[in-house]
């Protein structure tokens, strides 16, 4: 929990229309154990209650007409005010949209290294473009689809930031090596039994070398990142090492099953295979 001698904590204030979806979500797993360790606080306010009608409205039409409603403007407004006094000073008011940038490891690690941010979830057709202009500092998309609100978009914001906060995992390196910690997407993994439905193991993962393992771990992450997210690959300084690596592996790749395809990470084709294993006796 200590950075430097220093705990840090990460302030989070969420305006929704759904508190309880919210508050449910961040209550389980590692987000509900930075909140228990007081790594992570998440403060959440509704703007229903800022709504001064009788009916407590927090939707209005849309001028020009056309299908949905908006969020009302003065209730949000009121909440986002509310929310954002009990934040760090200079935290960012992040609007979830649908249009907004996507979001991104990199910029979890940003927003998880600061004091604190403001989550704004949106509901029917969104918010009035004034009130964005007004008081939001950035737009945040969690992918090319839309969603019917953004508390599922304010979920994954809160989880991919409090997993990387020390003190949360229960093994740091975790966040370090995982997909996207070094730009790369993580290796394949395996647990027991050693062969299952017939699929056994990488040998180099039962070898007890832990040089070799290195070697086939990066290789298979650079493999995987080439074959499944090469935009990724490109934005990755890679060394000699990694480059012959990523040639012995798009060879083993190509070879015809069972035969060998030069040496890749010290073990034979059979760990070359990535996510289809086969046993020897295939
Ligand atoms: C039905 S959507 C509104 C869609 C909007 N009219 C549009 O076409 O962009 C309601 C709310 O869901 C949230 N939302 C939808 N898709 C999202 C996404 N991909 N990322 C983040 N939030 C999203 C936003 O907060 C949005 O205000």
């Amino acid at each position: 929990m200590s950075d430097g001698g220093r705990t840090r904590r990460l302030a989070i204030e969420v305006v929704t229309l759904f508190p309880e979806f919210v508050a449910g979500a961040v209550r389980v797993g590692v987000v509900g154990r930075a909140l228990e360790r007081g790594i992570v606080s998440v403060g959440i306010e509704d703007p229903r209650s800022h709504a001064t009608d009788v009916h407590r409205t927090v939707d209005d039409r849309p001028y020009g007409g056309g299908p949905g409603m908006l969020l009302a403007v003065e209730p949000l407004a009121t909440a986002i005010e509310t929310a954002r006094r009990r934040l760090p000073a200079g935290s960012p008011v992040l609007y979830l949209s649908a249009q907004g940038r996507p979001f991104t490891q990199a910029r979890a690690r940003q927003l998880a290294d600061g004091a604190g941010f403001l989550l704004l979830a949106g509901r029917y057709e969104g918010v009035d473009e004034r009130l964005i202009e007004e008081l939001v500092d950035e737009e945040l998309s969690i992918g090319d689809y839309v969603l019917s609100g953004g508390e599922l978009a304010a979920c994954v914001v809160i989880d991919a930031c409090a997993r990387l906060l020390p003190g949360v995992l229960l093994n740091e390196r975790s966040a370090v090596e995982e997909s996207f910690g070094a730009g790369l997407l993580d290796w394949p993994h395996y647990t027991r039994p050693e062969t299952w439905r017939e699929r056994t193991v990488p040998a180099v993962l039962r070898g007890g070398n832990h040089a070799d393992v290195a070697r086939w771990r990066r290789q298979q992450a650079l493999g995987r990142t080439a074959e499944r997210r090469p935009d990724l690959l490109d934005r990755v300084a890679l060394n000699d090492l990694d480059a012959r690596l990523l040639q012995e592996y798009r060879a083993a790749r190509a070879a015809p099953p069972g035969a060998a395809a030069g040496p890749a990470a010290g073990q034979g084709p059979e760990d070359n295979t990535g996510d289809r294993q086969r046993s020897p006796a295939d």
